[in-house]
């Protein structure tokens, strides 16, 4: 069987400036000294708003730190009379690993369409970003249509022109769960991450179904974390509000099984 490093992400959303980053991650850092992160069986990663992702590229850099690097949004457009976008090109410089597409919160506030998901994808894998490609229910829609349905159809679009070697994370949020410490139960995680990856299947192929990351994301704290660790095909989390405490992110990271 392929071995799937799990991801601990931290979305920190529009939260923490530069200076504000700089201290938070050189004491999550040092909180997780000896984690199981520095021998490479979790990978750790942060998604700081755009601002910050220099000084904090700098740091880890700098320091040292085993952290991966990730942007919350990209354009769809490489470079051009766009004003407020940012470019992959851009983050690729900056040595980011990955990007996150997606986001209910872009979704809902900023409408994002499957379409524009789909030609966010296309620019990450051009730029050499991983997608981080989000998708989930709202509890409406799960209620009318059963708890697979609006994943699977949201992924499908995502995965549309997306080659079969391509490196991709996808990450399951159900909506009524983000935010709101309403977290699903690891069943209704592992429901649908294991729908995800037979999407993941029938697109990009089996061995891409075997060693693509699936996270669930959604009121992850460090009491529930090893819960949803213990599902088979959820391979790690994408945590909000948990991510912006260092002792709470910290002892996610440290979950046992
Ligand atoms: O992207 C992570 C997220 O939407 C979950 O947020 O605060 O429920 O962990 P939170």
């Amino acid at each position: 069987a392929v071995e799937r490093t799990p991801l601990i992400a931290g979305n920190w959303k529009m939260n923490l400036d530069h200076l504000q980053a700089v201290a938070f991650v050189q004491k999550l850092h040092w909180t997780l000294k000896d984690a199981k992160h520095e021998d490479g069986s979790v990978e750790v990663a942060v998604f700081p708003p755009f601002t910050d992702i220099r000084t904090v590229q700098t740091l880890l850099d700098a320091d040292k730190i085993p952290f991966s690097l990730g942007a919350q949004d990209l354009s769809t457009q490489d470079s051009g009379a766009y004003t407020g976008e940012i470019s992959g090109a851009f983050l690729s410089k900056l040595d980011c690993g990955y990007v996150i597409i997606g986001h209910s919160e872009r979704r809902q506030y900023h409408g994002e369409t499957d379409e524009i998901v789909a030609a966010k994808v296309q620019a990450a894998l051009k730029h050499g970003l991983t997608p981080v490609i989000c998708v989930g229910e709202t509890l409406e829609q799960r209620e009318e249509s059963g708890p697979t349905a609006v994943s699977v159809a949201q992924l499908e679009v995502a995965l549309a022109s997306v080659p079969a070697d391509a490196e991709i994370v996808v990450a399951y949020e159900p909506v009524w769960a983000i935010g709101t410490g309403q977290v699903a139960s690891p069943e209704q995680a592992q429901e649908v991450c294991a729908a995800l990856r037979e999407v993941i299947a029938s697109k990009l192929g089996d061995e891409a179904a075997a060693r693509t990351r699936v996270l669930y994301g959604g009121s992850v704290k460090a009491a529930n974390i090893a819960s949803f660790m213990r599902e088979p095909d959820v391979d790690g989390a994408l945590v909000g509000g948990a991510s912006l405490v260092v002792d709470e992110f910290a002892a996610i990271v440290r979950y046992q099984k």
